[in-house]
């Protein structure tokens, strides 16, 4: 496909599009994925380890690929080493790259960290961080955007929750209810921003391979006679999905084709919340 091809079938053509959490997984896949039907980005990512999340976040290196991923698709993109927690940094940051590129006509609030733990394990500074990075940082995505979007005269938010913001996903308590304060986040938001034709949706994934791997979670489950491993187990056969399954919801969201879809809850869970 030739770049001129490519531009002429863009689902997104000409948008420009804010993620956070880009460096890798999820954030990634949405990045070049909307790159691919003609979006330019901003791509935010912490770019260091957070205190108290056991696993590694990603690295400026990896941030740097996202953004030559972008690039290599023909589309412009600004790489951000930003915290989402930093609300000040992330608006002035954001404002500025919007400022280079022309405007902004979406945000996928994506950057998230888990925490696992049975009830008398889970430490204060498990929810604070969880909830400090999942919800607040959500909320900080939101609020960057947002005054851009009016300027526009319109936009999309997306918010990735998970399917633990729809059910009771045992075993991780802050994960499960920061996803859903997503959830409602997004809906408050919805009602709120209609009059000025921002759309805001939440996303709803079941589990992806990625570097979010919350160490020890699966050893939680042995010797649970319960059934607590079922809550996560997919209607349809299949153990995980891949992000890009992801990404097509997220792509779908931000294109016009959902110009009237708001305050909903896009799930993209393999069935697991029917279960
Ligand atoms: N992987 C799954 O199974 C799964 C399922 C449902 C929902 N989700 C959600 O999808 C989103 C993406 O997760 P992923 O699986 O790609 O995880 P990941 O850990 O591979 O990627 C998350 C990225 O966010 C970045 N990040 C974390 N905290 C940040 C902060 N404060 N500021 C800026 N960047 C930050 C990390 O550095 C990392 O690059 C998360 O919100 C997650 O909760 C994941």
């Amino acid at each position: 496909m030739t770049d001129a091809d490519r531009r002429a079938s863009g689902r997104v053509e000409g948008k420009v599009v804010l993620v956070t959490g880009a460096a890798r997984g999820m954030g990634r896949s949405h990045a070049l994925r909307l790159a691919e039907e003609g979006a330019d980005l901003i791509l935010v990512d912490i770019c260091t380890p957070i205190p108290g999340i056991e696993y590694p976040m990603g690295t400026a290196d990896e941030l740097a690929e996202t953004v030559a991923g972008v690039e290599d698709l023909g589309r412009k993109a600004i790489g951000l080493a930003i915290d989402t927690r930093d609300a000040d940094k992330l608006r002035d940051a954001v404002s500025a790259a919007a400022h280079e590129l022309d405007g902004l006509d979406a945000a996928v609030a994506n950057a998230g960290v888990l925490t696992a733990g049975t009830w008398d394990t889970v430490s204060a500074q498990d929810w604070r961080t969880v909830v400090d990075v999942n919800l607040i940082g959500t909320w900080n995505t939101c609020a960057a955007a947002i005054p851009h979007l009016i300027q526009r005269g319109g936009g999309s938010i997306v918010n990735i929750s998970s399917a633990a913001g729809i059910k009771g996903t045992p075993l991780t308590p802050p994960y499960t209810a920061s996803k859903h304060a997503i959830t409602g986040l997004s809906m408050a938001l919805a009602n709120e921003l209609a009059e000025q034709s921002i759309r805001v949706n939440s996303v709803h994934p079941t589990g992806v391979p990625t570097g979010m791997q919350a160490p020890g979670l699966f050893e939680l489950f042995e010797g649970r006679g319960s059934g607590l491993a079922a809550i996560y187990q997919n209607a349809l056969p299949i153990e995980m999905i891949e992000a890009r399954d992801v990404s097509n919801a997220v792509l779908f969201l931000i294109s016009d084709e959902a110009r009237y879809v708001t305050g909903m809850q896009f799930k993209v869970d393999a069935g697991v919340t029917i279960r």
